[in-house]
């Protein structure tokens, strides 16, 4: 099972997240991603705590060796995220700085690591999960409290200014389909956008459960509108867990599920990216975080392919036909 090539001829950036401590230990889990991935993004280790071992001091280890391992095999990167309510340094997240020197501190990190893989990375996760759940207001978070609602303009100008060539997302959860939270977010790139401030695209993480996928109609609708504010639209974490123990009627489900959300993002033009949070199960998430469910991702814990995953293999090579027969309009993976 190869997904990669498929992936390649239909013309979508397709991968996973990638638990950097691993792939450089274990040549099983390397090959998996070699073969199934055009696109990585680091699970943690470009978040803002994971980078940082004391107040400006870095450990770009684990990045550089996901950077260079996706340059070895020819992978597209996102970066994910710069500015996010969790993962945060100590003295960042209860530092008590004020609003001039978190500002500062803002400004030097996004300067810092976007600069550092400065056209070496497609897309940034520049602002995460900063709607709240109830999409009635923005989040709660130090940046919110000491810098106001601007600190996601600020952070996406910042970005930009740092790699302009870079595609700027702002990234989140629970606001795939129809809702009050899918409303807030369209209203705050409504707002951004008519600011003029560089943001490019909107993330969909889509962790979702088998009780809980979104209607394909009601992703469409809000990816389209998204779109018509000149954006682009990503499925950034895509996992669809099951109750365990996992039964082959979840599976099938599930692979449902993956194949319907594939055809929706092919068939949009605008959607050009889909991210699973993992490939394969040994390393998800979603288990500790989730208890008694799992299994969410195309391949098992062996590294075997699931239903899950001979579904999107199924959906690329119908659209890679697609594409060939329209002489390319998807034919080749978007650069
Ligand atoms: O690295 C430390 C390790 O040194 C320590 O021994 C261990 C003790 O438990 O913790 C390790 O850090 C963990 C880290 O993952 C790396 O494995 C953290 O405790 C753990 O909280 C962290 O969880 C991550 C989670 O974000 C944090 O909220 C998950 O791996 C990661 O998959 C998850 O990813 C997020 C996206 O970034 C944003 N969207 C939601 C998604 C799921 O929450």
């Amino acid at each position: 099972m190869a997904l990669r090539p498929l992936a390649d001829a239909a013309g979508l950036a397709f991968g996973a997240a990638v638990k950097s401590g691993r792939f450089a230990e274990e040549a099983d889990y390397a090959a998996l991603l070699a073969a199934n991935c055009n696109i990585v993004v680091p699970e943690n280790a470009m978040k803002w705590g994971p980078l940082m071992t004391g107040p400006g001091t870095y450990d770009f280890a684990g990045a550089d060796a996901l950077v260079a391992f996706a340059e070895r095999h020819a992978m597209r990167l996102r970066g994910h995220t710069l500015v996010w309510h969790r993962q945060l340094p100590p003295w960042i997240e209860k530092g008590g700085l004020d609003a001039a020197a978190l500002g500062r501190a803002l400004d030097a990190h996004i300067r810092t690591v976007v600069g550092r893989y400065r056209g070496r990375i497609w897309q940034w996760d520049v602002v995460n999960e900063a709607v709240a759940d109830n999409g009635k207001e923005l989040r709660d978070s130090v940046f919110l409290r000491r810098l106001g609602p601007d600190y996601i303009a600020r952070a996406f100008r910042v970005a930009h200014e740092a790699d302009p060539a870079c595609r700027l997302f702002y990234n989140d959860y629970g606001a795939e389909g129809a809702g009050p939270k899918a409303d807030r977010v369209y209203r705050l790139l409504q707002e951004l956008v008519a600011a003029g401030v560089p943001v490019h695209g909107v993330g969909m993480q889509m962790h979702r459960s088998l009780g809980d996928m979104p209607p394909p109609a009601a992703v469409r609708d809000n990816m389209r509108r998204l779109a018509a504010l000149g954006l682009e639209v990503a499925v950034t974490e895509l996992d669809i867990r099951v109750p365990l123990p996992a039964t082959a009627a979840a599976f099938a489900q599930q692979a449902a599920h993956y194949a319907a959300l594939l055809e929706l993002c092919l068939a949009e033009p605008y959607c050009k990216t889909v991210l699973c949070w993992g490939m394969s199960d040994r390393y998800s998430w979603v288990p500790k975080f989730f208890k008694g469910h799992g299994a969410a991702l195309p391949f098992d814990g062996a590294f075997g392919p699931k239903p899950a995953a001979h579904a999107i293999a199924r959906v690329l090579r119908e659209a890679a036909g697609h594409a060939a027969a329209e002489t390319g309009a998807k034919g080749a993976a978007p650069r």
